[in-house]
């Protein structure tokens, strides 16, 4: 199965279309689940009988409300997620060496490196795609060209190459949420206080109406900066 041939068939797709026609197709993939987009797609694959895995970073900063809303869904879906922890040793060093806080001042990049991006390569090292819910309207500066199909370049599967699948490319946030509504999907309490893009605690602030729902995010950093290396370094095979 080739790259160029699975987005030619499910580019012009529904997103449950996409889920089916994945499921069908690829063994050994997860869906990676952090948000609002995350849980659209774990309803639509639970609806669909896919029995789809799921796993989650939890960087150890996240807010309260996000632990709760985790076991809320692991309840309402009646799914084990896997939740992902940092290696104790590098986090004990970072720790250890500039506190708690470096990232306000020498960037996220460090930060997330070892409560993100590590754990996500030593898990995606075991698969041979993974779903994200990321869509091209979440940022301008960093999604845009977001495609359906991708060929990650940040990380490997367990045969080498990794497939990534963003099925709600196309979607827009109204319809993500209206999704929620109609079907009384469980989101995290925080979007009722503002937040739109829900991170770590110490990185993620409510944002107003028009903003681009990324300035909540490491806002002490530039627009074209606010990856935190899970996306970062995807190629689009055309
Ligand atoms: S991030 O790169 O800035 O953190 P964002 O919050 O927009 O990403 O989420 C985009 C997608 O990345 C989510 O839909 C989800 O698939 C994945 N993702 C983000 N954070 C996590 C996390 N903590 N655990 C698992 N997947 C995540
Ligand atoms: Fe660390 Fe902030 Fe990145 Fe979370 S978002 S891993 S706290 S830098």
């Amino acid at each position: 199965m080739s790259i160029q041939t699975l987005q030619a068939e499910l580019a012009q797709k529904e997103p449950r279309e996409i889920l089916k026609s994945i499921y069908s197709q690829v063994d050994n993939i997860a869906i990676s689940f952090s948000g609002a987009e995350d849980v659209v797609l774990i309803d639509m694959a639970c609806k669909l009988g896919l029995k789809p895995t799921v796993f989650t970073l939890d960087t150890g900063r996240l807010h309260p409300e996000t632990y709760r809303f985790m076991q809320t869904v692991m309840d309402h879906y009646q799914l084990q997620i896997a939740v992902l922890a940092p290696e104790q040793e590098s986090l004990n060093k970072l720790t250890q060496e500039k506190g708690l806080f470096s990232f306000y001042k020498d960037g996220h990049k460090e930060c997330c490196g070892i409560r993100k991006v590590a754990p996500l390569r030593r898990y995606l090292g075991g698969l041979s795609a993974w779903i994200t819910g990321q869509r091209r309207d979440q940022s301008k500066a960093t999604r845009d060209s977001l495609d359906v199909v991708e060929l990650d370049g940040a990380f490997s599967g367990k045969d080498g190459e990794l497939i990534k699948f963003n099925p709600l490319c196309h979607w827009s946030s109204e319809q993500v949420w209206n999704y929620i509504r109609a079907l009384e999907v469980p989101f995290n309490p925080l979007h009722s206080q503002g937040f739109i893009s829900i991170g770590c605690e110490p990185c993620t602030r409510p944002t107003l109406p028009h903003q681009d729902p990324r300035e909540g995010r490491w806002w002490w950093e530039e627009a074209d900066n606010k990856e935190c290396g899970l996306h970062s370094s995807s190629i689009i095979s055309k």
